[in-house]
């Protein structure tokens, strides 16, 4: 196992901000980051093995429009979409120590192919869709029947074994009193994947905690999260997700990451957890936002 310290040059020491950065330290002295850009960009730019525990949630395929340049989740082929997150996975693999952990929240697009547009964007009012491409006829190029769920989680992680990550546990997590889709002709969804990725075969994990709380510790049952304050729109997950991820995957002190933070959550509770913390984002408005809340711990 290697040395638990944190590695001094991931963080700026004294409270700043550039157009793009801001920095800080809380008041219980956990360190924190967030950097506006492209996480590929910036994920480069950190020092390699620096980061003990990765926790995110990309953006889904097809399900949200960030109105953002650059952004992921709106490519035109799964294939597309599935090797940009892995790309930026890569990315994390080299920010991420060998002994680090990496979990992974995804959730899954149907293919509709119905062939007329979407319309409004009823999870974000910022913009319209034109035709998403999961609406499109010809099967998104994968053969899909109409009406076919993709499967956009188990294909991101089967690419990502193939990368060299070590999948050893896909966690369920099951959100607790969401509301139900309005859907006749099959069950209503009510869970989503969290995977937990090792970067290598040894790995910090504490299982301690699963036993302590009595939980099912493949399947974790916890309620789903409205939105986040300021009415922003990141479909956010839950403090109580996040919390068990660094009590099970992140030792006391180590620093995490998220390299798509949008409204924070994953720096808040980590530096409120007296983890130091980096977040990365395109969208300007989320950063301020994290970076805001991060300067009240
Ligand atoms: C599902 S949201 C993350 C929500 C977050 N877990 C929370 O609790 O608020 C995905 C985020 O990815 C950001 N994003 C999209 N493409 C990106 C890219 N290429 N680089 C960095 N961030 C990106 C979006 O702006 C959005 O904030």
């Amino acid at each position: 196992m290697m040395n638990e310290a944190v590695d001094n040059s991931l963080f700026k020491d004294t409270e700043s901000a550039t157009a793009t950065e801001w920095h800080g330290t809380s008041s219980r002295d956990a360190r924190w980051s967030i950097y506006q850009g492209s996480s590929a960009f910036v994920l480069a730019k950190l020092p390699e093995a620096s980061v003990h525990c990765v926790i995110t949630s990309p953006p889904y395929y097809w399900l949200r429009d960030y109105g953002v340049d650059g952004q992921i989740g709106l490519e035109e082929t799964v294939e597309a979409y599935v090797k940009s997150i892995c790309g930026v996975m890569d990315g994390v693999k080299h920010v991420l120590r060998p002994d680090g952990l990496l979990f992974l929240n995804l959730g899954d697009t149907y293919y509709s192919g119905k062939g007329k547009s979407h319309g409004l964007d009823r999870k974000s009012n910022k913009r319209r869709f034109g035709l998403r491409a999961v609406d499109k006829s010809g099967g998104l190029g994968i053969g899909l029947q109409r009406k076919s769920i993709i499967g956009i989680p188990w294909r991101v992680a089967i690419e990502m074994s193939a990368r060299g990550w070590v999948l050893r546990s896909p966690i369920i997590w099951h959100r607790e009193n969401c509301l139900p889709e309005s859907v006749a002709d099959r069950p209503s969804r009510s869970y989503e994947h969290l995977f937990m990725f090792a970067h290598s075969r040894k790995y910090f994990f504490n299982k301690q905690p699963l036993i302590d709380q009595k939980v099912e510790e493949d399947m974790w049952t916890i309620a789903a999260r409205p939105k986040a304050g300021n009415g922003l729109d990141t479909a956010p997950y839950p403090d109580e997700l996040v919390k068990r991820c660094l009590q099970i995957g992140c030792p006391e002190g180590g620093a995490v990451l998220d390299p798509f933070v949008g409204s924070g959550t994953t720096t808040r509770v980590a530096v409120s957890m007296g983890r130091p913390a980096i977040g990365i984002d395109l969208n300007r408005e989320f950063c301020i936002y994290s970076a805001n809340q991060l300067r009240s711990l």
